[in-house]
């Protein structure tokens, strides 16, 4: 019999966790977790989210045509997209599915799955997206009261009626998707977008006023007063609680119809400092506030950051904070200007289940200075590099990221090298280099690359076996040198570019000589290598 490869036999062996195949099960999107990974399970099977969102404003058909092309420019297999509570409920008790209709019909006709942004009494923590019947109904939906008595332009978390309101809206909704979407084209809801409050950090009406008074809830594991419990943070932490509470609920409500994975994102805070609630948008699931999420909203899957902030040392600050064993790391937005895409390899080294540049379409709107100032072509290829390499394997990847180690990393803004230890190697990846020779070499002079000052380049490895790797990334060289535990003379033994072909590493050419004589050197072309180590006695 024909010896398999080390990496295909494992996969043989391993327990069948999942289908290899991934035909339409039946089965509804669910995330499971083990031993600190997680996998969003699609049709049966692992599956990674390659994903773009929409500007706001394209949730409507006239907008679509300017979608789909975009989404097949970077080869992205997912579009997040809004559903507002203003678009499916104009008139109170009225509903209006039909640009939801239209979206599944076109996103099945473009083969790309749905995330579908349920905009219902928060957009960015504001009732923009509430209907205005809800709106201008201040005594039935309040707006929170500031310190002196105020309103203030959030809806009110503690306030029952909108609560209602919006629930029985997201219940017709997810209603709509149980009875017209059986297929799943929707694998994700996001419940709400961006909740919080900016400038006042919680609803001092009367009657937030009287729970704020009384004791923190016993899920919390704290004792006392909310001011007791959590000192100067203590009106965060109480809008934390009913915000995630709010959306709990919504939660709860929309998987007794159909149990649809289910989220909420973040409007993040600096990462390093302890927030100032002048500052954030107090209340939302920011990273220190995450335990608050959990306990209060267990019906939620994951909370998620989404990343508007260019420094390196941040972005990989909230990917490490919301990469944890009870939350599943995803990122639903990252601006789409080129320099964000490098944190594609970061994000999906740590497990990530999807990653989804904002904005992408091509209805002419930019959000720079948080996204791009145009999408022209070197901004989309930063995207679509490493999506195209990932379409095909995009399966068998997320599968391998649930059962393996893996680390990814991406240019920090000091371009230094950074490295990492997995099995018995240590992995370097430096920036800024040719595919030959070193920018420090003295036998031969030469200019820096071109790509060498940008922000670009990262890689993800992933150790599928004792002595094996796969590495892929762009822009980056990639060492592997013997660690602690290595045996005595180990070395490189062989470097195979291929494919990961349902389950199985498909050899197209050895890599040997120039190619791996200066570290593996990744620049604009999507490339998977599998690297074997070995030693000799
Ligand atoms: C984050 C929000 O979630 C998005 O809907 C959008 O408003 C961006 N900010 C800014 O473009």
């Amino acid at each position: 019999m024909k010896r398999l490869p080390v990496f295909l036999a494992a996969l043989a062996t391993a327990a069948p966790a999942f289908a290899q195949s991934v035909a339409p099960s039946g089965e509804v999107p669910h995330i499971v977790s083990r031993g600190g990974h997680h996998a969003l399970i699609v049709d049966g099977a692992p599956f990674l989210m390659l994903g773009a969102q929409v500007n706001n404003s394209s949730n409507a058909a006239s907008a679509l045509p300017a979608v789909w092309p975009m989404l097949d420019r970077i080869h992205a297999n997912t579009v997040e997209v809004p559903i507002a509570w203003q678009q499916v409920e104009p008139v109170e008790g009225t509903f209006d599915f039909t640009f939801l209709q239209t979206l599944l019909d076109q996103a099945r006709a473009h083969d790309k799955r749905l995330v579908l942004l349920w905009f219902g009494a928060y957009k960015n923590t504001g009732p923009g997206y509430a209907p205005d019947w809800v709106k201008q109904d201040n005594r039935r939906f309040p707006r929170m009261k500031t310190r002196d008595g105020k309103d203030h332009g959030v809806f009110s978390p503690n306030a029952r009626a909108t609560l209602e309101a919006d629930k029985r809206a997201f219940i017709r909704f997810i209603t709509y998707l149980r009875d017209h979407d059986r297929q799943n084209t929707t694998i994700l809801v996001q419940v709400e977008n961006e909740t919080g409050s900016y400038a006042n950090p919680r609803d001092f009406g009367p009657q937030a006023q009287r729970l704020f008074i009384g004791p923190v809830p016993a899920a919390l594991g704290k004792r006392g007063t909310w001011s007791q419990a959590y000192g100067a943070q203590a009106d965060r932490a109480f809008n934390s609680w009913y915000t995630a509470a709010y959306c709990n609920a919504l939660a709860v409500a929309g998987k007794a119809i159909k149990p649809l994975p289910m989220y909420a994102n973040a409007a993040l805070a600096d990462p390093f400092k302890v927030p100032n609630p002048k500052d954030v948008a107090n209340g939302g699931p920011q990273q220190d506030v995450l335990d608050i999420w959990k306990a209060a909203a267990p019906a939620l899957d994951f909370e998620a950051p989404d990343i508007y902030d260019r420094k390196s040392a941040d972005v990989f600050a909230f990917l490490d904070g919301y990469k944890r064993p009870d939350n599943a790391l995803a990122v639903p937005e990252i601006g789409n200007a080129a320099e964000y895409a490098r944190f594609f390899w970061a994000a999906i080294g740590r497990g990530a289940i999807g990653f989804s540049p904002f904005g992408m379409d091509a209805t002419g709107y930019y959000n720079y200075p948080l996204g791009a100032k145009r999408l022209d072509d070197a901004t989309l290829d930063a995207f679509a590099v490493p999506y195209k390499l990932f379409a095909g394997m995009q399966r068998d990847w997320a599968k391998i990221a649930f059962e393996h180690p893996t680390w990814g990393t991406a240019k920090g803004d000091d371009g230094a090298p950074q490295s990492t230890t997995l099995g018995n190697w240590t992995i370097t990846a430096s920036y800024g280099e040719w595919q030959l020779g070193r920018r420090t070499d003295t036998w031969i002079q030469s200019v820096p690359p071109p790509w060498a000052s940008e922000p670009v380049g990262g890689a993800v490895v992933a150790q599928v076996a004792p002595d094996q790797y796969l590495v892929a990334g762009d822009h980056i060289r990639i060492e592997f040198t013997p660690g602690n535990g290595a045996p005595k003379n180990a070395f490189v033994l062989r470097v195979e570019e291929g494919r990961l072909v349902k389950g199985a590493f498909v050899v197209d050419r050895l890599w040997n000589g120039d190619q791996t004589d200066h570290g593996l050197n990744f620049i604009d072309q999507p490339t998977l290598l599998r690297v074997t180590v070995g030693h000799y006695e």
